[in-house]
């Protein structure tokens, strides 16, 4: 028998969060300030290789930081997110109309007519596949991207420890493991690590 003194409490693995769980994590200016600093933009930059009028889709895209710099680095961008209130933000916060904000719930919906399977060249998913199934998105992916030239690049929370499954809302992470499986039948993938941060490229094979 189990005795009520036995029972020890382990912090369970917050549940899927919610669109209304994200438009409330997204309304505060405070959340909304996080800008992408300036030594994430020249690793990636480094490792994404961006050709001219390249096509890119942010996956996640929250209030459109990192949407808008891909658009700064002159790809033609769409970013999706579900968090309606950080579509509104993104939109509002892109006064140059450098990019379209699209409204998709990623693990729940069909994918956009405007994801043309073989036609993009990049899809950035930035501090967000750690809510996504990855499996799942990244098998999807791999159809949407022009063959022999596209490529996946993630930058995502490493857990250090226990970390990993931490309830907040912003401190999910991957484990080494996790992230070591990303992509394997992909054809060629390179790593960046920064401050409890790995940025992850994924090359389609040659065409
Ligand atoms: C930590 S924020 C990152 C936002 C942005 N990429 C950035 O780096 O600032 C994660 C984003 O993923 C979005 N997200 C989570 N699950 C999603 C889903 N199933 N479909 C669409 N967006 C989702 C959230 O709404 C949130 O804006």
């Amino acid at each position: 028998m189990t005795s009520q003194s036995t029972i020890r409490r382990v912090p369970a693995l917050s549940p899927r969060a919610s669109s209304l769980d994200w438009d409330t994590h997204h309304g505060p200016v405070r959340n909304r300030r996080r800008l992408i600093p300036a030594w994430e933009q020249r690793a990636a930059y480094d490792l994404l290789g961006i050709g001219p009028g390249e096509r890119a889709v942010d996956l996640g895209c929250g209030v459109g930081h990192w949407t808008r710099v891909l658009a700064g680095w002159g790809l033609e961008v769409t970013g999706y997110d579900f968090s309606e209130v950080a579509l509104t933000y993104a939109r509002e916060g892109d006064v140059e109309r450098q990019a379209r904000y699209v409204d998709w719930d990623i693990d729940g919906e069909a994918t956009p007519s405007g994801i043309v399977p073989g036609s993009v060249d990049l899809v950035t998913c930035r501090l967000s596949l750690e809510y996504l199934d990855s499996a799942r998105l990244l098998h999807e992916v791999r159809r949407w991207l022009t063959p022999g030239r596209g490529r996946f690049y993630a930058l995502v929370r490493i857990d250090a420890g226990e970390a990993a499954g931490r309830p907040g809302l912003l401190q999910r992470s991957l484990t080494r493991r996790q992230i070591d499986g990303l992509g394997l039948e992909w054809g060629a993938r390179a790593e960046f690590r920064m401050r409890g941060l790995v940025g992850l490229m994924l090359h389609t094979p040659a065409a």
